[in-house]
Parts: structure tokens; C-alpha cells; sequence
């Protein structure tokens, strides 16, 4: 079945975002700010308790923080440029985490200067980093947790290090002259299991007591990282249903008297709020009896759309077209033959689509003109309307 923009959007918001969409060649991401405060309003009253800190590197434009910034929300950078597009917008370095537990010492000494007093950490030259650069900051250690294989977009491995490493980090920290705040995990973004929240915050609980029980450290703050869900293809529960899940696992560990909490979203957020416009440039099929399709489009893997690495993320894809249809192969303009969108995931589309039929890719606003080339093939980056 044809995806129907009413499945994703009410009739008002997606009449308003082609409407802008109109207005402008192709590629291009319109990114609607009323639908990333509705987003946000949402989130907020699901976790009433949970301070947010938006990871910036989802969709960093300029009307999206300052819809943070006007809310009270704190802010979840990833390298010193982030902070300062921040703070270029009168936000103090108080109201951010450095949360990258990759970075180099004078990128700390930097964020220090300009205000920043919460780090994330995962290794003890980082933290050792963070003590000379950044005195007496508080500090939230990274821990591994499991959850990869129902993540959309997995992120273990490479952050995060094991709950003994944690406690020993923890106690480090306060040797050092830091001040251990809290633990942080991320499940994985996209994460469809709420199980993998479960688990990873009774580790939290068990590196709290066991820091009280033997070096006397209170810890204070536990960071449930991002991973919400976005509207996609493939389906998840809604937000409610992850708070209320969150929620309940918070109060078996930690009773009524929960620590504090903080939320790192950032495709929850930014997802739902943007559709990509791109033009068929070309249809073609491999030979006169080819069964295969190829649908070629004016976006690809390196225009934005690296999250189909894979084909990890599948975005809802409306087209204005209808008729009879079949399955197809859908590729970017770029002379790079990994430049294939989908070919195992097979997407229907009309046989009447041809060259500069427009194709409308919903939930694109997160992790999509951040990733984008700059020249690839000549192809400028994406550009983003704000409305
Ligand atoms: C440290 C950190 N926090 C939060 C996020 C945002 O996660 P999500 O987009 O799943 O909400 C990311 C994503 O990469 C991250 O690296």
C-alpha cells in the first residue's frame, strides 16, 4: 500500500510544510518548528520529572534551539562548535553537558572558560582531562549497556565502559577533585525494546549503592540518554507508553525518592518535525526484460541520508503518484555505487513515476543535513527551510 501523508501528519501541517516545500528546488529539508514544540510539550509532560538536555547533533538549526532555549531545556553537545552556536544564542555554559566522552583537553579547558560544569566521561585519561582542565566540574560516567540488537541505530561498543570501571571512575572523580554526579547509558537510538531501559538502570541503582556502601559517594543523577522513538516504518510504541514503562522502572529501583533525572532526546524531538523533498531524476531498468525497477533521486546516502546505512532507518516515502505499482530500488545521484538507499527493504511505487515526480520523505529531521557532504560529487550540502 502507497504510504498516505494522513498516517503521519494532520492535514493542516503537511498542507503547510508543501506549501513551503513548493516554494524551493529539491533537495530540501522543511523543517516544521510547530511540530518540534509540540514534540517537545509532549516529552516534557510524559517525563515531568526529567531535566532535558536536547543532543544538538540531531538538528542543530538555529529556530529549533531557540525553541529549547525559550522552554528552559538544557542542551547535550557533542564538540566545542556546538557550544558555540549555544551560546551564540545568549544560552549559559551552565545549561550545557559536554557530552561526548571523546574530546580533547582543550576542547574541556575551552568549555570550561565559556562556563560548562557537567562532563561525561568513560575512560580514565579522559576523566584525568577533565580534572585539569575543568577543576572540581561534575562528572557522569558512561556505562555499556545491552539493547544493540532492537536499536534502530545501535550505539554500543564504542561509548560507555563496565559497571566496575564506572564505580572505579566514580572514585576516581572524587580523588581528583571532581565532583561524581551521576551515571549515564544510551540503549541505542531508535531503541523499539523499552526492556533495555530496564536493565540498564538497575545498573545504575547497583553502582549507586555499592559507591554509598564503600566509599560513602552519594551519587545524585542518573541520564537516560536518548533513544525515543520517531514515527518510521517499522513500528514502535508510543512515547506514553515508554514513560510509563521508564517511569515504573525508576520507582522499583529507587522507590518515590527518585535521583535526579535527566533526558538526552534528540530524534524523538527533531524526527517528526521535517520532511525531505527530492525529485526523481531517473527510471530505468537494467535491461528490456530487467524485473528490477531503479528508481534514481536527488537525494542520497551522502546528501544526508546516511541512516540508511544498511537500510537501518526506513522513512515513510509519499509520493503523488498513484496507479498500479511495484516494488523498486531506490538509489542517490552520485557516481558511487554505495550510494543505494534501499534494495533488500523494497519500497512500492508507481509505475507511472518518472523524472521530477517529487518524493516526500517524512520523519527527516533528525540526523540528516548534519550528516550531509559538503561537496560530494560537486552536490552542495542539504539545505533547510525552517517554518
Ligand atoms: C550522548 C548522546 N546523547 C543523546 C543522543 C541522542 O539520541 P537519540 O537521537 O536516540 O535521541 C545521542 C545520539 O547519538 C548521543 O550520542
Amino acid at each position: 500500500m502507497l504510504t498516505q501523508p494522513e498516517a503521519y501528519y494532520d492535514a493542516d501541517t503537511f498542507a503547510r510544510i508543501k506549501a513551503a516545500a513548493d516554494q524551493q528546488e529539491t533537495p530540501v529539508l522543511i523543517v516544521d518548528t510547530k511540530t518540534f514544540g509540540e514534540q517537545l510539550d509532549h516529552l516534557m509532560a510524559c517525563f515531568p520529572y526529567a531535566n532535558t538536555y536536547y543532543a544538538v547533533k540531531a538538528n542543530p538549526e538555529v529556530a529549533v534551539l531557540e525553541i529549547l532555549r525559550d522552554r528552559g531545556c538544557n542542551f547535550d553537545i557533542a564538540s566545542r562548535y556546538e557550544l558555540d552556536k549555544v551560546l551564540s544564542l545568549g544560552v549559559g555554559g551552565d545549561r550545557v553537558s559536554f557530552g561526548n566522552t571523546i574530546k580533547k583537553i582543550k576542547d574541556i579547558r575551552y568549555a570550561y572558560e565559556k562556563g560548562v560544569r557537567l562532563f561525561a566521561s568513560d575512560s580514565e585519561a579522559d576523566l584525568r582531562n577533565i580534572a585539569e582542565a575543568a577543576p572540581g566540574s561534575k562528572v557522569f560516567v558512561r556505562i555499556l549497556t545491552e539493547g544493540s540488537q532492537t536499536a534502530d541505530w545501535p550505539l554500543s561498543r564504542k561509548f560507555g565502559c563496565h559497571v566496575d570501571m564506572a564505580i572505579e571512575l566514580c572514585i576516581m572523580a572524587r580523588d581528583l577533585g571532581l565532583k561524581p554526579y551521576g551515571i549515564s547509558f544510551h540503549v541505542g537510538s531508535q531503541q523499539r525494546d523499552i526492556g533495555a531501559w530496564d536493565s540498564a538502570i538497575a545498573k545504575v541503582k547497583w553502582i549507586f549503592e555499592r559507591l554509598k556502601e564503600e566509599e560513602n559517594i552519594e551519587m545524585k543523577m542518573v541520564n537516560l540518554g536518548g533513544g525515543f522513538p520517531a514515527n518510521y516504518i517499522s513500528r514502535t510504541n508510543p512515547l506514553e507508553t515508554y514513560a510509563e514503562e521508564i517511569t515504573r522502572f525508576l520507582k522499583e529501583d529507587f522507590g518515590d525518592e527518585l535521583p535526579d533525572v535527566i533526558l538526552e532526546p534528540g530524534r524523538s524531538l527533531a524526527a517528526n518535525a521535517g520532511i525531505l523533498v527530492s525529485e526523481v531524476v531517473l527510471v530505468s531498468r537494467k535491461n528490456r526484460t530487467g524485473l528490477d525497477r531503479w528508481v534514481y533521486t536527488d537525494i542520497g546516502k551522502f546528501g544526508g541520508f546516511v541512516e540508511t546505512m544498511d537500510e537501518a532507518i526506513k522513512y515513510p516515502l509519499y509520493v503523488e503518484k498513484d496507479g498500479d505499482t511495484e516494488e523498486v530500488i531506490i538509489a542517490g545521484p552520485t557516481c558511487d555505487s554505495a550510494d543505494i538507499l534501499y534494495e533488500q527493504y523494497k519500497y512500492e511505487l508507481p509505475l507511472s513515476l518518472e523524472a521530477g515526480d517529487r518524493m516526500y520523505w517524512f520523519s527527516t529531521g533528525a540526523y540528516t543535513t548534519t550528516y550531509s557532504a559538503i561537496e560530494f560529487n560537486g552536490f552542495p550540502p542539504l539545505k533547510t527551510i525552517c517554518i
